[in-house]
């Protein structure tokens, strides 16, 4: 078999990260072989994300930059959600495009890649509700942690979000396989999983919930961090906490997307929940995980947003009290049923910005005030990878989720240790691993 190289670069999501392992891991059977640059390469996939407006404009960009890198004869693929959304227009904007492949046709790449070769065009979107890729292992570049999907697509219809068009409908892969690819992984030295899915604590395959997945996960032996993302609030049934609660490798931490501290918005967004029951959620989890941080998304700028309601976002970050907050400004997505209100309520780019501004400071200022009363904690740390400022300093996780900046070597990389935080930049901490000071066993 004639040996071919493939590079793929992702965008968005955590999906999209796993997603492109699984293509990574489809073409390495094909006799393909994975680099980390494109220039030589004689594939190269663009792996999207259609979220926000400004995220596809960064692709656009990308791929006139990566167009030049390219070696004669090389095929250019765009896959993903802005592959989805967009299908054969990618190929007439982009004239040096020769592939555009949807989430549920990636088992297609090889025979595309073929055609391509010969010269060919094609578009290959049709959504697939049995695909799971169960028959192709992921390729892994993540050492530490690994991400499994338990379920693709989203049958949640909020009106912002293009992600049920791109993703499709719901469905759930069986426990049985769940739990051979966490066996499998750990097999291989990798103690932390992240389960993922749209909306992850929907997750049922026929026979067995979130609940029944979370506590069959957590069970396989050797593994030692169960974490999963991202929750819709309205999953969280009593089962479900019990099972995070009473579950030892289940982490304390929860993403739970809130979107809005407003009833009346949520109800315009179809997010299907209120604000009381949104706390609702929060006071149970919390009651039933001691020590639990929470971390959410919210949009700022939907349509016909008032400052009463935008009030009600601060006020709830307040009530919450938020370990950490992802903030986005709203973008209108093509198709959605947002994009289809009253043209007045249309949110100037003014009232945005200042919105904006004003919730960043509001999470960051919680996030610093929590965080600054963790110092002096002694927190089990897993090394993830070496910091981004280089320099002897590695940086992991806590069971809780905090970034923790340590003075060690790489070698360090895959090690839990117990860590002092010494410091906090209001974001990420620093910290200093300390001696066990483990009671001496009795004699006798
Ligand atoms: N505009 C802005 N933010 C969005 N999100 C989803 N759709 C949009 C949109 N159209 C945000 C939500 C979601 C996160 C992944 O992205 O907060 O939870
Ligand atoms: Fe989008 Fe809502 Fe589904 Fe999340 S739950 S993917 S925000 S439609």
């Amino acid at each position: 078999m004639t040996r071919r190289t493939v590079y793929i670069e992702t965008y968005g999501c955590q999906m999209n990260v796993s997603d492109s392992e699984l293509m990574y891991g489809a073409l390495a059977r094909e006799g393909y072989d994975a680099v980390d640059h494109p220039i030589g390469a004689d594939v190269v996939l663009v792996n999207t994300c259609a979220i926000r407006e400004n995220a596809e404009q960064r692709v656009i960009g990308r791929l006139g930059e990566l167009r030049r890198d390219l070696k004669v004869g090389a095929v250019l693929g765009v896959t993903g959600c802005m592959a989805q959304r967009l299908g054969p227009r990618l190929l007439e904007t982009d004239t040096r495009v020769q592939l555009v492949v949807g989430p549920d046709a990636y088992r297609m790449l090889p025979s595309l890649l073929d055609g391509a070769r010969q010269g060919e065009r094609r578009v290959a979107t049709d959504f697939d509700l049995e695909e799971h890729y169960e028959d192709v292992t992921a390729r892994r570049f993540d050492g530490v942690k690994a991400w499994i999907p338990v379920q693709r697509g989203c049958d949640y219809r909020c009106t912002y979000c293009i992600v049920p068009t791109t993703r499709g409908p719901e469905r759930s892969r069986r426990l049985a396989d769940v739990v051979r690819e966490t066996e499998a992984v750990v097999s291989q030295g990798i103690h932390e999983v992240i389960l993922l899915g749209q909306t992850v604590n929907s997750y049922h395959d026929g026979t067995h919930d979130f609940a029944d997945l979370l506590r069959a996960v957590g069970a396989v032996p050797g593994l030692r961090r169960l974490r999963y993302t991202s929750p819709h609030p309205n999953d969280f049934s009593d089962r479900v906490i019990a099972a995070m609660a009473e579950t030892p490798t289940v982490c304390e931490h929860v993403h739970l997307p809130m979107q809005s501290g407003s009833t009346s918005m949520l109800k315009r967004m179809l997010r299907r929940y209120t604000r009381e029951e949104y706390l609702d959620a929060v006071a149970r989890l919390r009651a039933a995980i001691p020590g639990l941080t929470l971390t959410t998304d919210i949009i700022v700028g939907f349509p016909g947003e008032t400052d009463a309601e935008f009030e009600e976002t601060l006020s709830l970050c307040r009530e919450v009290r938020f370990d950490d907050a992802f903030t986005f400004k709203f973008s209108a997505r093509e198709g959605t049923p947002a994009t289809r209100m009253p043209p007045e309520w249309t949110i100037s780019p003014a009232v945005m910005d200042a919105r904006y501004d004003a919730l960043v400071a509001t999470v960051r200022g919680i996030a610093r005030e929590r965080n600054l009363a963790r110092l002096g904690d002694r927190l089990e740390v897993l090394i993830e990878k070496e910091a981004r400022k280089g320099g002897e300093l590695v940086q992991g996780r806590s069971r809780d989720f905090k970034t923790v900046l340590v003075a060690g070597p790489t070698s360090w990389i895959g090690r839990y240790l117990t860590v002092e935080l010494t410091g906090t930049s209001g974001a990420t901490f620093t910290g200093t691993p300390v001696e066990e000071r483990r009671p001496l066993p009795m004699a006798g």
